[in-house]
């Protein structure tokens, strides 16, 4: 069985197939879903379908697109939230992208050091999405050496993976690895601890191969743990013995 790191069920993209996709998750394999937050509005959809579902759990707060949004009073909320859904098991996503700079740098930057610090008070993993940002995201972790957590998608170097391995963090994969062109995540599974290591769909985007361009689901995380597996050396099985063990340590399961 699988654990679905960061998957988006509450995205429009299954606005029409939502109840019957995560009701059949556990038949197609999948046992555990997280569904990060990526603003206070979708943090409250992740919440709702953590208490409907039993094998869905939620995290919240706000992307880096969201940036702008985080103030006092979406804080108060998040951690209202936390306070009343013990399924909520991290904030996130929260972190820094650089490649779109629709929200600029520094506001990223507050957002994100924000909502670590809500992290650390709270005492919950962070889920941290960072594109073309390892240096800052790199000196934000290190401003909060009490919080670990994921950095989900993963796009650094190896050598910045083992930096985070070292703080206590795990590294999350997508269908990115299954990619013919994904020498550098490749690289990364590879050379990190396997104890430390996740996969997640990041639904409905980055589909792996063959769905390549399709609308991505946590039922199409088997090829991830498939391409793993021939990366490692390993069984399929022990693939997802394995990861799925990480992902309730990740999150406290
Ligand atoms: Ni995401």
């Amino acid at each position: 069985m699988l654990f679905d790191t960061h998957a988006h069920m509450d995205d429009r993209a299954f606005d029409a197939d939502r109840e019957a996709l995560i009701a059949g998750l556990p038949e197609s394999g999948v046992a555990l879903v997280m569904n990060p937050g990526c603003s206070l509005a979708s943090s409250r959809n992740a919440d709702a379908l953590s208490r409907q579902y039993p094998h869905v759990y939620a995290a919240v707060g706000s992307h880096p697109d969201a940036a702008d949004e985080v103030n006092e009073d979406v804080l108060e909320e998040y951690r209202k939230l936390c306070k009343l859904n013990p399924k909520i098991k991290a904030v996130g996503e929260i972190g820094l992208d650089y490649h779109y700079e629709d929200i600029p740098r520094d506001i990223q930057l507050k957002a994100f050091r924000a909502q670590m610090a809500l992290a650390a008070e709270l005492d919950l993993p962070a889920i941290v999405h960072e594109r073309e940002a390892h240096a800052d995201g790199m000196a934000v972790v290190d401003e909060f050496p009490a919080v670990k957590g994921v950095f989900h998608c993963y796009s650094g170097s190896l050598e910045m993976a083992r930096e985070l391995v070292k703080r206590g963090w795990y590294i999350g994969f997508t269908g990115v690895l299954t990619f013919k062109n994904a020498r550098k995540a490749v690289e990364v599974a590879a050379g990190i601890p396997l104890e430390r290591l996740v996969l997640e769909t990041d639904c409905p985007y980055m589909a792996p191969e063959p769905f390549r361009g399709k609308r991505n689901d946590p039922s199409k995380l088997y090829r991830m743990a498939e391409k793993l597996a021939e990366i490692r050396g390993l069984s399929v099985e022990e693939v997802h013995r394995i990861t799925t063990e990480n992902g309730k340590q990740l999150y406290r399961i």
